[in-house]
């Protein structure tokens, strides 16, 4: 009888969960990134057991690169400088990392394998970019048709004359960029396929963030019955 009993209440607590997660997923988006990308975990992108570390020097080599292009840069130094952005001290510092920097970017560069990884990591992470950005201009795009949406976005802003006219600028120039963006089907088939493999890759991963909550369920469901 309590055998019975209790396997009813797990079946209930599996249906609670089942059912709580349309709710509850974007909460948990950030955790799920982060584990995708963090430490511990394998990474979903490239191929090899060897793909963390192969984002990993593909990160660090962005870096010493972007860090050797401006130390190289005066015309943008300068333009920091002017700014504010940066003093001259700090100048002098980006341009010795740099200097200590070149042999090791240089051994990352020599290695064509790494290159040619890297290209396509590369090329994966600024396409998650746009994919981004086109989602963040949609929602400002949107505004245009949407007058209730811009209402209320006024209201919770309390946007001036001014600011007001700036966010037409914006919204316009949003709906602009966007046509062009949504205008390259190659990307927008990248951002679809991204779309579903990230909601794959969700499935796979809620049950271990709900655990607590199945045993608190269970838990709870268990006492009722008994
Ligand atoms: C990464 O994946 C490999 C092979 O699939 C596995 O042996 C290894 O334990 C995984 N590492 C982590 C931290 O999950
Ligand atoms: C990695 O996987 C992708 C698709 O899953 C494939 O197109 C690519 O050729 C693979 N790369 C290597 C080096 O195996
Ligand atoms: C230097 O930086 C400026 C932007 O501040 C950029 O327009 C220019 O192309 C850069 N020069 C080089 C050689 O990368
Ligand atoms: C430059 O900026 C750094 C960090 O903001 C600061 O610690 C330093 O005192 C500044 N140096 C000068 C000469 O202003
Ligand atoms: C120079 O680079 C090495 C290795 O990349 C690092 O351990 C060291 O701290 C760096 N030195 C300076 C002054 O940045
Ligand atoms: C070159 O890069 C590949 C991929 O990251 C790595 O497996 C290999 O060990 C590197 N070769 C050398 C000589 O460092
Ligand atoms: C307009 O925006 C509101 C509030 O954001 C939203 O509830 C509504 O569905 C939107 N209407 C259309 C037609 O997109
Ligand atoms: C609108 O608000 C901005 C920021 O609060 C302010 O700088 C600006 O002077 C205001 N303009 C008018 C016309 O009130
Ligand atoms: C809108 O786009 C134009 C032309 O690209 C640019 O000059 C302007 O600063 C943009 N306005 C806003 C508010 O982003
Ligand atoms: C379309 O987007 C893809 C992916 O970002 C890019 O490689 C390609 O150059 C774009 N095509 C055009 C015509 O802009």
């Amino acid at each position: 009888m309590h055998t019975i009993s209790f396997i009813t209440a797990l079946l209930f607590s599996l249906f609670a969960i089942t059912h709580a997660l349309p709710e509850a997923s974007p909460d948990i988006v950030p955790i799920l990134e982060a584990r995708k990308n963090g430490n511990g975990g394998n990474s979903t992108r490239g191929n090899g057991t060897n793909g963390n570390s192969v984002n990993k020097a593909c990160r660090t080599m962005a870096k010493l690169t972007k860090l050797t292009n401006l130390a190289a840069n005066q015309t943008k130094l300068d333009a920091m400088i002017a700014s504010g952005k940066i003093n001259a001290t700090e100048v002098d510092a980006i341009k010795a990392k740099a200097a200590n920097a070149t042999s090791e970017l240089q051994t990352m560069q020599s290695n064509t394998t790494l290159v040619s990884e890297c290209a396509v990591v590369d090329a994966h992470q600024a396409v998650l970019k746009e994919c981004k950005q086109m989602t963040k201009l949609t929602k400002l795009a949107d505004l245009a048709t949407n007058q209730t949406a811009m209402d209320a976005l006024m209201q919770k802003k309390n946007l001036n004359d001014t600011q007001m006219a700036k966010l037409q600028e914006r919204i316009a120039n949003a709906t602009t960029k966007l046509k062009t963006l949504q205008g390259n089907t190659t990307l927008t088939d990248l951002c679809t396929q991204q779309a579903q493999q990230k909601g794959k890759s969700q499935c796979l991963v809620i049950p271990r963030v709900w655990r607590p909550q199945a045993m608190i369920t269970m838990l709870t469901l268990y006492r009722l019955f008994f």
